[in-house]
């Protein structure tokens, strides 16, 4: 395949960006989206020129770091993570456009790279359970209902890529946060800190400066791991409990 790219080029953070087209031939349809971009590099490092940063690590849908804008589309047009995303989904001849993540709260690092500590920060503010510590307990010793362990595990393969930030067209991170209120509501291990994590956790993102959510269902479009918009309403229903106890909980 040959390809015409468009790359967002930002050399740091308070740097006047651009796009630069490059072309780049003996593309395989066989490639990662990842792998192409390592060809590209190959060819620049070769001519002596600056490669293109961009952000991976799994590799393999796992780890949530590889956050490209391709053709207008957060990850593209799979739904899947840019790693797993192939070069068979586009076309010889294509023109692609390549971007990073554009959002406040989600500043550039480097060309394609950001910085997506604010999720971090989200998680900071309430995304874990309190619990002793010492040896591991049988597997069955906290029985959990079958329902609840379903929506409990679907909500915990949020990766933390923040696509639903980028899709967004608020920059809300609600369906990040929902995902992980909803991961731990299900469970008896997450109910002591329930209701004070829904609301330290929309707390911190209203903080960080992402938007609020007006149901546009964007990122749910978008999300890799097909993170529900159920999830946004359970957090709802959760931070309507937690506004109306009154006992600090
Ligand atoms: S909800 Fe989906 S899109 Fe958002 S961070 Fe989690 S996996 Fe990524
Ligand atoms: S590089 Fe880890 S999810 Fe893509």
């Amino acid at each position: 395949m040959k390809l015409k790219l468009r790359i967002w080029r930002q050399a740091s953070t308070n740097a006047q960006g651009r796009m630069v087209e490059y072309e780049l031939d003996g593309v395989s349809e066989d490639m990662s989206f990842l792998e192409m971009l390592d060809l590209l590099n190959e060819e620049l490092t070769l001519r002596n020129e600056e490669p293109v940063a961009f952000d991976h690590d799994c590799r393999e849908g796992i780890c949530g770091m590889c956050s490209l804008v391709i053709n207008g589309v957060a990850h593209g047009p799979q739904q899947t993570t840019t790693c797993q995303l192939h070069m068979r989904s586009f076309s010889d001849g294509a023109t692609i456009d390549i971007e990073p993540w554009q959002a406040g709260p989600f500043p550039v690092i480097k060309d394609l790279v950001v910085d997506r500590t604010a999720l971090d920060k989200i998680i900071q503010a309430g995304g874990y359970i309190s619990s002793n510590t010492g040896s591991a307990p049988d597997a069955h010793a906290t029985p959990a209902p079958k329902r609840e362990a379903d929506i409990a595990f679907d909500n915990a393969t949020c990766i933390g890529c923040g696509a639903c930030v980028a899709a967004c067209p608020n920059s809300s991170s609600m369906l990040f946060t929902a995902a992980k209120i909803t991961h731990l509501a299900m469970l008896p291990q997450g109910q002591p800190e329930r209701y004070r994590r829904v609301k330290s956790m929309v707390a911190a993102q209203d903080e960080l400066g992402f938007g609020n959510c007006t149901n546009i269902g964007e990122c749910a479009a978008v999300c890799p791991k097909g993170i529900p918009l159920e999830s946004i309403s359970q957090l709802n229903r959760d931070m309507m409990k937690a506004m109306f106890r009154g006992d600090g909980k």
